[in-house]
């Protein structure tokens, strides 16, 4: 069964065709970056607007690419929450007029749920096992989520303020490094001292929460202090005082320490809930940090994701929507609504 997967919920305009689930046919993604780079952040607008010019182009190319043309595609998954509204909405008009033209079943996706199903498209590799625990990281989420099957799954912990790639993005603006945060503070990183500075983890009641809103304000205040200004100084003439050492110490102290803190709490739910396996899944699972202190602490192998199936991509969509569609009825491609803020704290079915 060969699935189209749509994709726009925040920066990334993607396309992609996956056979059963886990045969990678194609992977088209028009990433916004360089558009929002100079803003220090997406552009809710300017992305839905960006989303509107290329989505077309970038679906036609997924098919070329898989060596398909429409009669070869069997359903379509469209990212429908949680996103930018007006990202979220461009994607979503797109795949229903599709499906409505084309006569195609559709599935709306969660793509936080879509995110976990990057790994099962590693090649070469049997997919995971449930239970299955993933550690689920992005700029808009960190959650430890328990899969007993595909949609059947129980939230055990979230961040209860910022999301770690937020973490990250922010961190990188305090001491000048470009957007997105995470790829350019690893790379300070690479030569900074991470125990040069000693940053607060934070203490949660359920020992499966996250929070790191403390932890980007340890760096904001250590940076303030490190350079001799006082905590009203203007925040975007901060970097202009930050020497090359210091921003790859903080950048590595920084990324140990957040780094930590995910792993802690995916080690804790390890031993509490015995999972077959163990994935990463988000934006933040790119961090080769991460994946060196998870394989250090956990005692399981890990299969880790291409990098490009980490960041956003509608594979994942797709590779989900397939296991959807063994199970659920297609949905109505004249109704469905998206949802900006969806959490994923509830079985989407089982
Ligand atoms: O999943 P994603 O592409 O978009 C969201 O759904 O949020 O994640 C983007 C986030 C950004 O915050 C970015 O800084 C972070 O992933 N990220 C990383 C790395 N690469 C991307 N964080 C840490 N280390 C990385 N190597
Ligand atoms: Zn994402």
């Amino acid at each position: 069964m060969k699935i189209l997967g749509i994709e726009s919920s925040c920066d990334e305009t993607s396309a992609a065709v996956v056979e059963d689930g886990t045969r990678l046919l194609s992977n088209v993604v028009h990433s916004q970056i360089d558009i929002h780079a100079v803003y220090g952040g997406v552009v809710p607008e300017v992305a839905a607007r960006s989303h509107l010019e290329v989505v077309l182009p970038v679906i036609d190319k997924a098919l070329a690419d898989a060596n398909t043309d429409w009669d070869g595609i069997d359903a379509i998954g469209v990212t429908y929450a949680p996103g930018l509204v007006g990202s979220l909405l461009v994607g979503s008009l797109t795949a229903r007029t599709i499906a409505l033209l084309r006569n195609k079943p559709l599935y709306p996706i969660h793509h936080v749920e879509g995110h976990v199903y990057a790994n099962w498209l590693i090649e070469d590799h049997e997919p995971p096992r449930f239970p299955l625990l993933a550690l689920i990281v992005s700029g808009g989420h960190s959650q430890l989520v328990l899969f007993r099957g595909h949609g059947d799954y129980e939230l055990l912990g979230q961040t209860q303020d910022d999301a770690v790639g937020e973490a990250f993005d922010k961190v990188a603006k305090i001491i000048g490094l470009p957007y997105p945060g995470g790829p350019s503070i690893a790379q300070a990183a690479e030569e900074g001292d991470p125990h040069a500075f000693k940053l607060p983890k934070a203490r949660m009641q359920n020992p499966y929460d996250f929070s790191f809103s403390g932890l980007k304000t340890a760096v904001l205040r250590t940076v303030q202090s490190e350079v001799g200004v006082g905590y009203d100084f203007p925040s975007h003439q901060l970097p202009g005082k930050v020497t090359e050492k210091l921003r790859r110490d903080i950048a590595a102290s920084f990324q140990n320490i957040a780094v930590e803190t995910l792993v802690d709490k995916a080690e804790r739910a390890f031993q509490d809930h015995s999972p077959a396996s163990v994935v990463i899944a988000g934006g933040v699972a790119a961090s080769q940090e991460l994946r060196r202190q998870l394989s250090e602490r956990l005692p399981l192998e890990i299969n880790y994701a291409p990098m490009s199936l980490c960041t956003d991509n509608a594979a994942m969509i797709a590779s989900l929507c397939y296991f959807y569609a063994q199970k659920m009825p297609a949905a109505d491609p004249r109704a469905g609504e998206v949802i900006p803020s969806l959490s994923m704290t509830k079985t989407a079915w089982s």
